[in-house]
């Protein structure tokens, strides 16, 4: 069997650690910030740690929100593209901090890509 994404990039330690970079980054960045000033950051870094090795491949199940419903709040208060386009700058450079191949860090902003319009809930 091929190893999924998740194997690739290094598993649970990479993703863990990958997740709680990425809550580092989004929380110096001045357009990300707001979204998230009433939100306990090691309970959203929990979850995103759980949604990303769902969809990596890591585990087959996933409790947690769905993208939709889980960004409606923000959609109405007004995330848009461009905080998308942020949050995936932030998403990238938790891996570069991690130093993970260039290929693979395509491959998983293509993974997370897919979930642009339901997190826009387009
Ligand atoms: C890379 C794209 C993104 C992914 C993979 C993602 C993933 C997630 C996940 C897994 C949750 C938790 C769901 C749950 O409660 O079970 C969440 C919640 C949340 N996300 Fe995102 N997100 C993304 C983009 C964004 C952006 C761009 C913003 C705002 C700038 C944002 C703001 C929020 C907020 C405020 C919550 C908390 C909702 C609540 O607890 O009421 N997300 N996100």
């Amino acid at each position: 069997m091929n190893p999924t994404l998740y194997d690739k990039i290094g598993g649970r330690e990479v993703v863990q650690k990958a997740s709680h970079h990425l809550y580092t980054n989004i929380l110096n960045d001045e357009l990300l910030q707001p979204f998230f000033k009433d939100i306990d950051v090691q309970t959203q870094e929990r979850k995103m740690n759980a949604f990303l090795t769902y969809i990596f491949g890591g585990n087959s199940l996933y409790t947690g929100k769905t993208m939709r419903r889980a960004h409606a709040q923000a959609v109405a208060a007004g995330l848009t593209d461009s905080h998308f386009d942020a949050m995936m700058q932030c998403v990238k450079k938790s891996l570069q901090t991690l130093e993970l191949e260039q290929q693979l860090i395509d491959e998983v902003a293509g993974v997370i890509e897919k979930h642009r319009p339901n997190i826009l809930n387009r």
